[in-house]
């Protein structure tokens, strides 16, 4: 007999289309993930809610961009269920008896949550951005997912979400799955601008749905070695950003590259066009995708729906079990 395949969770918030570092980081690996778990893929639309509350349109619209990146990466709606958060009730109704079991100090300690909090500048904390990690705790146990692919920022959230499942467990007797974090190795993209993160907000990224002039015209812009003022002067890759493109985009070719750079037989143009043609590349097959299913809007709504509510009958028996143990179950 088979054996039963681990189930992971994983997702993004809807604030806007996802990026190359996105791609890098986790899109990439999801498409190798989803033929080994039984893969889950979240809209995170509430917790997008956190932050821009005050942009619902963007937030509407970031759905269906974030399926359609999801999907257009290579995720085979036939092998994941890709899941609307708010679509989830169960999701909700699980974040209010979390809450419980949380401390306001343990929230406002969230390595995480102060970075974030400091980035977009708020002086003090709504209850619901402030509790998003609960919310995050519930999106991962209400299927009980097994493993959570995230970059090391989500550390924080997922250790929050083993706590939160232990004291559940050990104070109602439920036996719901303590989650497990399956750490991105892939180190951080830095934006095109040299900013150590790329980031939609920092208006330094290469979009997956970019188009290829847009591409090219992004990397023209992009910064390389300053002191390398003139084509003449040698080029140090080692502090070159476009450098460190090369290696991850470039990698059959990245030795050839930078000892051209250092002995400056290459000039930072014909560079950056190497780079150009690597990021087409890349990108061509996920556009012809993305093509698609911009054409069948219909389709991806389904998809949605279908996931969303595969994820809902799975959410509803968690709950069930949830109240039941808790004793409010009449
Ligand atoms: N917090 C994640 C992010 O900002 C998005 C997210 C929401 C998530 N719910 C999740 C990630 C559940 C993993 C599991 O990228």
């Amino acid at each position: 007999m088979e054996a039963k395949k681990l189930r992971i969770l994983t997702g993004d918030r809807t604030t806007g289309r996802l990026h190359l570092g996105h791609y890098v980081g986790s899109l990439k690996s999801r498409v190798e993930l989803q033929d080994v778990y039984d893969t889950f893929i979240l809209l995170a639309d509430i917790q997008a809610l956190t932050t821009h509350f005050q942009n619902p349109e963007l937030v509407h619209v970031s759905i269906f961009d974030v399926a359609i990146d999801n999907l257009s990466v290579g995720l085979d709606p036939s092998k994941v269920t890709i899941v609307q958060q708010s679509a989830v009730k169960a999701i909700a109704e699980m974040t209010v008896y979390y809450s419980m079991l949380v401390s306001v100090n343990a929230l406002r300690h969230n390595p995480t949550i102060k970075t974030e909090a400091k980035q977009y500048g708020y002086s003090e904390l709504t209850y619901g951005f402030l509790g998003y990690p609960v919310s995050q705790a519930a999106d991962i146990t209400f299927c009980n997912a097994d493993l959570v692919p995230v970059g090391e920022d989500q550390l924080p959230h997922i250790e929050l979400s083993r706590k939160i499942v232990r004291k559940f467990n050990d104070t109602y007797g439920t036996s719901i799955v303590e989650p497990q974090a399956k750490l991105s190795e892939v180190p951080r993209l830095s934006g095109l601008d040299g900013n150590a993160k790329m980031g939609k907000s920092l208006g330094n990224a290469v979009y997956l749905s970019d188009t290829a002039e847009e591409v090219a015209k992004k990397v023209k812009m992009a910064v390389t070695d300053p002191a390398r003022v003139t084509v003449s002067i040698p080029g140090n890759p080692d502090i070159c950003n476009v450098a460190k493109y090369h290696k991850i985009f470039t990698p059959e070719r990245y030795d050839e590259i930078c000892s051209q750079c250092r002995s400056a037989t290459i000039g930072c143009v014909a560079c950056k066009k190497i780079l150009i043609n690597s990021l087409n590349t890349l990108l061509d097959p996920i556009r012809e995708r993305r093509a698609y299913y911009e054409a069948h809007k219909d389709d991806v709504r389904d998809i949605i729906v279908t996931g969303s509510r595969k994820a809902s009958e799975i959410g509803d028996a968690q709950v069930a079990l949830m109240r039941n143990a808790m004793h409010i179950a009449i």
